[in-house]
């Protein structure tokens, strides 16, 4: 066998684009490429990219020109563009970046080696062909640059809400979930090799339907039910399909954790309806309330869009109000981006000034690390249940690791090491992180 040659992938967007580069790694080694951190040694440079706001569409465009000087010093250096920008442009993208050799949507990533063979022929390749039931259950990922310890299971692919200014159905194509034997098989071999948290990943996780018909709770309840040394953790939720039933499950497994991801995007009522979320304020608020009741101890989280279409001063406060009345733990900001074949786009003004979107995010960040200061400073002589990720960056003497919430917590190291459980109260806190010290069990 030829030796191996080197693969360099670069990731930007959500975890899902982590995960489907694992995907691609995978794929890639099994044709005879290994996977490399260092860009200088590589054959062929995959960007897997983001296409949700115009600004991540930008820093890919910075970044492609930056390796045109890889090309320079190896003229037989092929370039890809995989993901949401090479499904979006299309062969424009080739057109637009002369230096791409390959160009690659997200359902098309088996067809990798084939375009490879085709891009080394010296024609451009191109696959964005999406797919209605592509979901690579087969694939084992190569799990690249991760600390051995946490991962992410994607347990489905695509999005039909069609939000109004969203850009993922385009890119991602139709719903569609992936067969659970797979992901309990996923999450086993996971476990006997020493990971101790899964994240199941998805657009919208409570939609999840198997062929069989199981939902997402019973999905959930058979991934904790492999260990309780196990955590599970899940993102993303739509407030319009987040249930009860769910609620209770989670309640049913301390390996579940306590930390739901709730995006509400607005608190106005108007602007949900012209975003087509398909909850109203009161709707969202329940859903907060069944949290509360059913998981008094997890934290919650959200994401929000500053200045979309039309949004007054009154909408604005309405977002603020809610936050506050939420008490989020932390959030995910926006300034709206319009994106081209949205609906918003085509029939919305983009039309509040870019100066009107800085100053309202400025005030929803500002209330958010207030809250999220709150939240923290609750914490502060609470015990929690740790388990340990990495040695801390700033000191080799600390470890850092999550409580249940998705807190980080940073404390001494004592004898513990990545993987171990451990008990700690929290001493101290700043808006970011908690600091705490070992409590002997
Ligand atoms: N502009 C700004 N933010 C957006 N998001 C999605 N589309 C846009 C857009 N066009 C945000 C939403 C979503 C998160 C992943 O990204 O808040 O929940
Ligand atoms: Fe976009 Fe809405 Fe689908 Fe999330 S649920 S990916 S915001 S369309």
């Amino acid at each position: 066998m030829e030796t191996p040659r080197k693969l360099y992938i670069e990731t930007y967007g959500c975890q899902m684009n982590f995960s489907d580069s694992q995907i691609v790694g995978s794929i890639m080694t099994d044709h005879n490429f290994e996977t490399t951190e260092n860009i200088a040694e590589a054959d062929l440079i995959f960007v897997n990219t983001c296409s949700i706001r115009d600004h991540a569409e930008k820093r890919v465009r910075a970044r492609l020109q930056e390796f045109k000087k890889y090309k320079k010093i190896k003229p037989g250096l092929i370039i890809g563009v995989l993901g949401c920008m090479a499904e979006r442009l299309k062969s424009q993208l080739i057109e637009e970046e002369k230096m791409v050799d390959l160009i690659v949507g997200p359902d098309a990533y088996r067809d990798l080696p084939r375009l490879l063979t085709v891009a080394e022929g010296g024609q451009k390749a191109i696959n964005v062909i999406l797919s209605a039931d592509e979901t690579y259950a087969d694939i084992n990922p190569v799990r690249l640059d991760s600390s051995g310890i946490s991962a992410f299971i994607s347990i489905m692919r695509g999005c039909e809400n069609f939000c109004s200014y969203c850009v993922v159905p385009f890119t991602r194509g139709k719903e569609r979930s992936r067969d659970p034997e797979t992901i309990v098989n996923e999450a086993k071999d996971l476990f006997s090799n020493g990971y101790r948290e899964v994240t199941l990943l998805g657009q919208n996780v409570n939609s999840y339907k198997s062929e069989s018909g199981l939902g997402f709770a019973q999905l959930m309840e058979r991934v904790a039910q492999i260990d309780p040394g196990l955590r599970v953790r899940f993102a993303t939720s739509h407030p319009k399909d987040l249930s009860d039933d769910l609620l209770h499950t989670i309640s049913a497994y301390p390996n579940i954790c306590r930390s739901i991801h709730l995006p509400v995007q607005s608190g106005s009522d108007r602007i949900l309806k012209l975003m087509n979320r398909k909850y109203d304020r009161q709707w969202y608020m329940d859903r907060i309330e069944a949290i509360k009741k059913i998981l008094p101890d997890s934290a919650i989280s959200t994401d929000i869009i500053a200045g979309f279409s039309s949004e007054t001063d009154q909408d604005h406060e309405d977002t603020l109000g809610l936050m506050r009345w939420v008490g989020y733990d932390y959030a995910f900001m926006f300034k709206y981006s319009e994106r081209p074949g949205t609906t918003a786009e085509k029939k919305y003004k983009d039309d509040i000034p870019e100066t009107v979107k800085s100053e309202r995010l400025k005030q929803i960040i500002d209330l958010q690390q207030e809250l999220s200061y709150k939240s923290n400073l609750a914490d502060v002589g609470k015990t929690f249940e740790v388990l340990v990720e990495r040695y801390s960056k700033k000191s080799g003497k600390e470890l850092a690791g999550r409580n249940s919430q998705n807190k980080v917590i940073v404390f001494p190291k004592n004898d513990f090491k990545p993987g171990d459980y451990v008990n700690v109260q929290v001493t101290s806190c700043t808006t970011a992180t908690l600091k705490g010290m070992v409590i002997q069990s």
